[in-house]
């Protein structure tokens, strides 16, 4: 398979297809928020790393009904890939890295579904979110990380959304969110040492630039979050690994640590970093909020999800700033939408209380 010549194809490809899928999340506006603690919680399962790429996702699967998972993965590749990727997607599988692709596999294997099916759905998910992270440090010095993460398709994703326990040698070795057979992480924490979140940063055209990246083996952008919770031992190794490796499309990852000032946002172009954002609670700037666009920008008027962030913040005061509080500030209207699927805390010095709550549920 020679990469460079299906680039070239893929070029050529580019101009006239696909009308990029409208982003559902401009002009937002939403019911006020159902109190925290009558969100329910996404179920939390296990899924040992010491087990096949193939057969990991077994014990998950189980709980779900597989008619269900069938049609929801159908839609979704109706509503969101563009039909000349599906002529690619067979030769796509040679360029994907492992474990996912067997990962992947082994799901569609147990769901009777073609890989590339499979391989389509785990592709269109990378595609859109609207998405709020928020990093920040207390009083005390502790750090705390939130984020919403906002999708369309919520009525089918809000079933799907589930807190997975990655395990090796029986311990929890991290900890992330994501959807029954979506094998990246867009959510995750690695206990004592640091937390993820990432968000969306499209400059369109995303299919073609997505497709390009993945014949130079770029990885998918959750693929990225899931490989540094799992390799990355501590904040700093994070930090390095999640702006220098090559992606498939431009995103903000947000990441926390667990001593003082290890929080920030780094803005990333598919190559390498484009800035990176850290905290700098002595000059008073104790927190980071990105929603998904650059920080040193304004935000379109008509998708201002930051300023109210920040008032909220702003209101809640440092010394008050808690995984509760932070719930709060992510329960704010616009801040908290209509196609908010999920929200969750995090702080890696505390990693048992990592929470994930389903939101406009009901
Ligand atoms: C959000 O939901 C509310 C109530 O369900 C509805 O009235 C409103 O139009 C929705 N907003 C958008 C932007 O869809
Ligand atoms: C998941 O793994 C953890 C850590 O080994 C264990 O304590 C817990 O009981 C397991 N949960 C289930 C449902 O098996
Ligand atoms: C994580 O590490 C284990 C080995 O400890 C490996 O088998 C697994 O596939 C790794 N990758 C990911 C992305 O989970
Ligand atoms: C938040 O507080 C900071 C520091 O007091 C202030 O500079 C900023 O304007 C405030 N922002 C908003 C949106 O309230
Ligand atoms: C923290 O919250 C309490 C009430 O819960 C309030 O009285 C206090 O002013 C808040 N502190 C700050 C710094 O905002």
């Amino acid at each position: 398979m020679h990469a460079a010549g299906w680039e070239g194809r893929v070029a050529l490809l580019l101009l006239p297809l696909l009308p990029l899928l409208l982003l559902a999340g401009s002009g937002m506006s939403a019911p006020s928020p159902p109190s925290p603690s009558r969100a329910p919680a996404p179920p939390r399962f296990n899924v040992s790393l010491d087990v096949a790429p193939e057969l990991r996702w077994q014990p998950v699967l189980q709980h779900y009904d597989p008619n269900f998972l069938r049609a929801a993965m159908a839609h979704v590749i109706r509503e969101k890939v563009p039909k000349w990727v599906h002529a690619l997607v067979d030769v796509l599988e040679y360029f994907l890295p492992q474990p996912f692709t067997d990962e992947i596999r082994g799901i569609c294997k147990a769901l009777d579904l073609s890989l590339s099916d499979c391989l389509l759905v785990n592709l269109a998910y990378e595609s859109t979110a609207f998405c709020t992270s928020i990093v920040a440090q207390d009083s005390k010095g502790h750090i705390y990380h939130g984020r919403n993460l906002d999708y369309p398709f919520g009525n089918i994703l809000r079933k799907l959304t589930m807190d997975v326990q990655f395990l090796k040698n029986g311990q929890i070795a991290f900890t992330g969110t994501t959807f029954v057979g979506y094998v990246g992480l867009w959510t995750g924490q690695n206990p004592y040492k640091f937390t993820v979140s990432g968000n969306e940063r499209d400059k369109g055209w995303w299919w073609e630039n997505a497709v390009a990246a993945l014949l130079q083996r770029h990885s998918p952008v959750s693929w990225l979050i899931r490989a540094t919770l799992n390799e990355s031992e501590n904040f700093e190794a994070a930090v390095f690994k999640l702006a220098k490796t090559p992606i498939i499309a431009d995103v903000y990852y947000i990441v926390g640590g667990t001593f003082p000032q290890e929080g920030l946002v780094i803005t990333r172009n598919r190559g390498g970093p484009a800035d990176i954002w850290p905290l700098d609670p002595l000059n008073g700037q104790w927190f980071r909020v990105e929603t998904n666009y650059d920080h040193w920008k304004p935000v379109p008027k008509g998708d201002d999800r930051r300023t109210p962030a920040i008032k909220a913040l702003n209101s809640t005061g440092q010394a008050n700033l808690s995984l509760e509080t932070l719930f709060q500030v992510l329960s704010v209207t616009p801040v908290y939408n209509n196609f908010t699927i999920y929200t969750t805390v995090m702080s890696a010095a505390i990693p048992d209380n990592y929470m994930t709550k389903i939101r406009n549920f009901g």
